[in-house]
């Protein structure tokens, strides 16, 4: 089933050269997950994760590539105030973009590793940091749950101080345009928990832990860091 859904995204990507020009235009589609949409259960439900991945980040690719399209024809009239008035949407889209691609690796159900605590270097960081992978589960928690509107809360490492921080970012802002290496990141938007969680968010972040995919966070936290 799963295999069947996602057939029907893969065609997003490609590839469109501008008729007559160097140029072309890099366009992205939504990554296939590592697991099924039902697997996440009981911590998110597969309706949601259906919705979240078909629809909304789906939503996030096809309205980039389409600014990335206008932008190509508008650089190409050197049309200047358009230019500029499509970077809203592709940094909006294009973040939404990133940032859940990130999520999707962030997550993992229980049976393929999800919600095992990590180890080695990122362990030893997060005590260094917040004195124990619980008091950072809190804190990380109470950040998050304050973001106003809709947001992301995010463990991300700082390449100047080399150190691991929590910070949340608005809409769809993704923490690389703050010079930040996004690690693991919790989507708070409304879309990723209120068919489930209804209004309470922070129920939401108390059970994600379950299905946090630490294995991919270190990953993260060895590159960035190295
Ligand atoms: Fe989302």
């Amino acid at each position: 089933m799963l295999r069947h859904a996602l057939r029907s995204l893969a065609p997003s990507s490609r590839q469109a050269c501008a008729a007559g020009a160097a140029r072309s235009v890099h366009t992205v589609s939504v990554p296939p997950l590592d697991y099924d949409y039902g697997e996440l259960e009981p911590v998110i439900s597969g309706e949601i994760m259906r919705l979240h991945h078909q629809k909304h980040h789906q939503a996030y690719v096809t309205g980039y590539n389409t600014a990335l399209e206008k932008l190509e024809g508008a650089q190409a009239k050197g049309d200047t105030p358009a230019i500029v008035a499509l970077q809203s949407a592709i940094n909006f889209n294009g973040g939404g973009h990133i940032n859940h691609s990130i999520f999707w690796k962030n997550l993992a159900p229980p049976a393929k590793g999800g919600g095992e605590p990590p180890s080695g270097p990122l362990a030893a960081a997060l005590d260094q940091e917040f004195g124990s992978l619980d008091a950072f589960k809190s804190k990380f928690a109470a950040t998050t749950a304050a973001v106003q509107g809709s947001g992301w809360g995010w463990l991300a490492y700082n390449p100047d101080t080399h150190h691991i921080l929590i910070t949340t970012t608005p809409n769809q802002d993704p923490v690389s345009a703050r010079g930040l290496v996004p690690l693991l990141g919790v989507d708070v938007w409304e879309h990723a928990y209120y068919l489930q969680y209804k209004n309470v968010r922070p129920d939401y972040l108390k059970a994600i832990w379950k299905v946090v995919n630490w294995k991919d966070v270190e990953k993260r936290f060895a590159a960035a860091s190295s």
